[in-house]
């Protein structure tokens, strides 16, 4: 009969690697593959756009309710749109990267979130790949691995710098991701941790390939039952 659905679940901080890795695994596996991070920033961009001011959490628990977000889950080609509003471009932005710390940070728009999350998993038929900060912890506790992705500072800040394009301050960037890291993982409500039964993999020394390689011969395991 068919396989059973397989859920992954990726965690880690910015500049590990993570969609990267995600995307390659689910598209080896042919599974679905979902970004968390986007439907956080896409929330982010509907609060900027729409002036709520994100520095204050009720404004921003009384609007989480509001955008309709819906991420397509093709690895090949994944999707966000916001309101009808294609938002892919536009959540990439420094602004936006700048704010989605305090927006993820409220308990009302993780709520909203993760619900989102846990839709995308029941509905994906072969399984799915879900990356972000608190999956295997929160979102997903069941999920049958979990990989936990890590790296050095610098090397975590020379990869974003590279996805930023030449020009990019390296040192800068470093900085950036230290705080998002700090806020992200010293927030109250599930904070980016790695959960006691996640594979840690230090990616600073390996290739993209060596990791994906990795992540997949871990899913080839767990089905295998061992
Ligand atoms: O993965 P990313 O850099 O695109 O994520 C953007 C932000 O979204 C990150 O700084 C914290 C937040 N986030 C979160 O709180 N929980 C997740 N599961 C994924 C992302």
């Amino acid at each position: 009969g068919a396989a059973q659905p397989v859920i992954v679940a990726i965690d880690g901080p910015a500049g590990t690697g993570k969609s990267s890795t995600s995307k390659a695994v689910a598209t080896q596996l042919g599974l679905s593959y979902l970004d968390t991070g986007a439907q956080y920033r896409a929330i982010t961009w509907w609060m900027v756009t729409n002036g709520i001011d994100v520095e204050d959490p009720h404004a921003v628990a009384a609007a989480a309710g509001k955008p309709e977000i819906i991420s397509g889950t093709d690895p090949a080609g994944p999707t966000i749109t916001v309101d009808g509003v294609d938002v892919a471009g536009p959540i990439r932005t420094q602004e936006v990267t700048s704010k989605v710390s305090l927006v993820s940070a409220v308990p009302e728009v993780r709520a909203r979130i993760t619900e989102l999350q846990r839709s995308a998993a029941a509905g994906a038929e072969r399984g799915i790949v879900v990356e972000g900060r608190d999956i295997g912890t929160t979102v997903l506790p069941d999920a049958d691995l979990k990989v936990f992705l890590t790296a050095s500072p610098e090397a975590r800040a020379a990869r974003r710098s590279g996805e930023l394009g030449r020009g990019t301050d390296v040192k800068a960037t470093q900085e950036a991701l230290v705080a998002r890291d700090r806020i992200d993982s010293s927030r109250t409500t599930s904070p980016l941790a790695k959960a006691d039964d996640a594979v840690e993999v230090d990616t600073t020394e390996l290739t993209l390939d060596q990791v994906v390689e990795c992540v997949v011969t871990l899913v080839e395991e767990k089905r295998a039952g061992k």
